[in-house]
């Protein structure tokens, strides 16, 4: 049944993919993605490099983000960095917005921006949004016919481009990335993890060397997205790489390091009432994400709790399973990230380990490798990973 729906989502892709080449709409290299009406929302990204004098909080605010933690998943900064984080200027983030199907193109309206003394539409558009967007395109979108007439105190919808369909090879989130002196479509390409054919083809380049500063690039970073079941609520959650998101009420953080594989462990903050009690398992002791090894005289016998998505309604009830296998040697057992100790008592947990990840300006020093407490499983831990606590979730309840 899954399986189905996941082939008939693929031919959709491949469809998709036929019908809507990005085309560049004449206005400076803008791209555009064509959709219907019936095209749902996704999540894409915009990139934002900080100012002097910025913090996590007032990127937030200018792009309304809504949630802190989908600004700290979307750049891997770890869940107990506070929102008012001062950046330095130079700081590159990239900005989670809301893709919606508006005029029959994609564009983002989750950005409100309030006039104040002193602005113009380019001032908006190229100082206070970076060249992500055209003074023409927020006239074009707020109605505003005499491009010189705004109020102070006026609240405009900044439409940023934005894209939401699949590749066929593999599932993206678009990253608008506006072009600066000194980049090049393969530097660009390989700080997103992109395919090169991908980014010129989605841009409509034919010569790589024709790239022209202030153009908006759409990059389709890498991403994972998961498969969970129809019924579940994130049934096909989409994690770009180097980042993560909550889900289930925060209490699963899925994190996104290897495209395309998607790991989902309980959010650090998960480790108090209501999360605790949905967090296992049935009728094992494995707590989601957990894997344990065990070699056998056939090889190596994995047993994993896998997180399986979410059902609606108030108690926001996790779907999990225990997963067994066989493989012909231990699998690498990778390490949990727990940024914020939990209470000590409940779960004995490891220190904080760093996520590697391209973006990664989270997670501090590495933390020290602690040894192995007592388990039933044996790990298979080598030792070029040791600079990673290992993932010892020793739970006794
Ligand atoms: C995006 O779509 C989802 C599901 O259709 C909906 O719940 C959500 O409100 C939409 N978000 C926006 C910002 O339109
Ligand atoms: C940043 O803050 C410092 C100290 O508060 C102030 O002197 C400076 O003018 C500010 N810079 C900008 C660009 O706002
Ligand atoms: C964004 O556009 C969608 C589709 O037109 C609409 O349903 C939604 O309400 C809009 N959201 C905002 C915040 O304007
Ligand atoms: C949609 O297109 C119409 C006609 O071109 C235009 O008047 C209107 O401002 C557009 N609306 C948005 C939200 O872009
Ligand atoms: C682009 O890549 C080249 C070769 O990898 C490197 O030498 C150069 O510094 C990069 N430039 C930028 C702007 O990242
Ligand atoms: C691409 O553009 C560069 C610079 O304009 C030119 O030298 C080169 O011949 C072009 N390549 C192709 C394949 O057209
Ligand atoms: C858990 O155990 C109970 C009682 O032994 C059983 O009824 C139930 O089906 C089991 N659940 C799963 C998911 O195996
Ligand atoms: C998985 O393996 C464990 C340990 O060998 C066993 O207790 C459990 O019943 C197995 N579960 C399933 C779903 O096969
Ligand atoms: C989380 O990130 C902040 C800011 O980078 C850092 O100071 C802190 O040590 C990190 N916390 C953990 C537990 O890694």
């Amino acid at each position: 049944m899954c399986k189905l729906a996941g082939q008939m989502v693929s031919w959709w892709i491949v469809v998709a993919m036929a019908m809507a080449v990005f085309k560049h709409d004449g206005v400076d290299g803008v791209f555009t993605e064509p959709c219907s009406s019936t095209s749902s929302n996704c999540t894409a990204l915009v990139s934002y490099t900080a100012p002097a004098n910025s913090t996590l909080a007032k990127v937030a605010d200018l792009f309304g983000v809504s949630d802190i933690d989908s600004l700290l998943g979307a750049n891997d900064f770890n869940l107990s960095t506070p929102a008012t984080l001062a950046l330095s200027p130079g700081d590159f983030l990239k900005v989670p917005v809301t893709c919606n199907c508006i005029n029959g193109t994609r564009q983002s309206n989750s950005t409100i921006y309030e006039v104040v003394a002193g602005d113009t539409l380019s001032v908006i558009a190229g100082t206070t949004y970076q060249d992500l967007i055209t003074y023409q395109q927020i006239a074009a979108a707020n109605g505003i016919v005499d491009v010189n007439k705004i109020q102070i105190g006026e609240s405009l919808v900044i439409p940023f481009p934005c894209g939401c369909n699949p590749l066929p090879d593999q599932p993206v989130v678009y990253l608008a990335y506006p072009v600066q002196s000194g980049d090049s479509i393969a530097n660009i390409s390989a700080d997103f993890g992109a395919q090169m054919a991908d980014v010129l083809s989605l841009n409509g380049i034919v010569n790589a060397s024709d790239l022209q500063v202030g153009s908006v690039l759409e990059v389709p970073v890498p991403a994972c997205q998961a498969s969970f079941s129809q019924s579940s609520v994130d049934s096909g959650l989409l994690v770009a790489e180097g980042g993560y998101e909550l889900t289930a009420a925060k209490c699963v953080q899925c994190i996104c390091t290897d495209a395309p594989q998607l790991r989902c462990i309980p959010t650090p903050t998960s480790f108090s009432n209501p999360c605790l009690a949905t967090l296992n398992c049935a009728n094992s002791s494995l707590t989601i994400g957990e894997i344990t090894t065990s070699p056998s005289s056939t090889g190596c016998d994995v047993t994993s709790c896998n997180y399986e998505g979410y059902l609606p309604g108030n108690d926001n009830a996790i779907i999990s399973q225990v997963v067994n296998s066989t493989e012909n040697q231990c699998p690498v057992i990778p390490s949990l990230t727990y940024d914020i100790p939990a209470p000590i008592g409940k779960y004995p947990l490891p220190p904080a380990a760093p996520t590697p990840g391209p973006t990664s300006s989270t997670s501090g020093a590495p933390a020290p490798a602690s040894a192995p407490s007592p388990s039933s499983a044996s790990f298979c831990i080598p030792s070029l990973m040791s600079f990673l606590v290992p993932l010892v979730l020793a739970i006794y309840l």
